[in-house]
Parts: structure tokens; sequence; C-alpha cells
């Protein structure tokens, strides 16, 4: 099984950037503690700060991949475009957060790519990246 995640703006900071909200390890770390969790599975990681990279990584393993976990994160509140590429692939993605975006800011309460997704996961920490995969392999 081939599992594609893909993290958006200011999650290259995680572990420096709000560790109150975010925590302390980076994503690297915790990369390496999934795919201990989940030998049998491929997990490939792509993170970009760039709208148009997301995009054109769903539509490079929209088609190929078994899963893909989605962590748009400030994009999750403003892209239509991340909403149509979504649509416009045939991989089942999962809406990831962190945090519990509905405990935080109103502005974060809406998601413009919840509708196009298979499901959410959101509030669990980093666990809510592995609890997503979990999903994806019982599709
Ligand atoms: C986030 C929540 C978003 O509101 C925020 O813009 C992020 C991270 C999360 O994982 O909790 O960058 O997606």
């Amino acid at each position: 099984m081939k599992i594609q995640i893909i993290n958006g703006p200011n999650l290259n900071l995680l572990g420096i950037r709000e560790p109150s909200v975010y925590g302390n390890g980076s994503f690297e770390d915790y990369l390496e503690v999934l795919r201990e969790h989940f030998p049998e599975v491929e997990i490939d990681y792509f993170q970009s700060n760039v709208e148009g990279e997301l995009i054109n990584k769903l539509h490079e393993v929209g088609f190929s991949a078994d899963g893909i976990v989605l962590n748009a994160g400030a994009y999750t509140h403003t892209s239509v475009a991340l909403h149509d590429a979504i649509r416009a692939i045939q991989t089942p993605v999962v809406e990831v957060h962190i945090s519990n975006v509905h405990a935080r800011e109103e502005f974060r309460h809406k998601s413009m790519i919840s509708a196009a997704c298979k499901g959410v996961i959101l509030g669990f920490g980093m666990d809510s990246y592995r609890l997503a995969i979990e999903a994806l392999k019982e599709l």
C-alpha cells in the first residue's frame, strides 16, 4: 500500500513553530515513528509552502497512490483550488489537522476542502496522521 502525506504552509517549522499548539517534535522525527508503526505501508512525504506545488503534488500522485493524508495548513481555510484538485483526482484524501481548529479562532472553523475529502481527522496532535492512515487502510 502506498500512502502520500502532503503538508502545507508553515508545517516545515513543526517543533519550532508555536510548540504550545503544535508540539515540540519535527515532522521528520514523527515520520520515522509512523514508518515504524506501519512497516507494511510505503509512506511518501511532501511539504510545500506554495499552494500550486500542493496542487501539482495532488495531480502527480492522485491516480496512483492508495491514499493521501493532507494537512493543507492555512490553505485549508482559503483554497477553492485545493478543493477542486481533490475533486479532480481519484485517490481518497483524508484531511488532517494537528490542532482542534474548532477550539481556535473563528477563521479556522471553516474548511474549504472538507467536502471534497473522504473524511477529516483533527485535534489529536501528530497522532492525527496515524489515525488518518488507519482509516485509509480500512477503505
Ligand atoms: C493546522 C491548522 C491550521 O488552521 C493552521 O493554519 C495550520 C496547521 C493544524 O494542523 O492544526 O497551519 O492545519
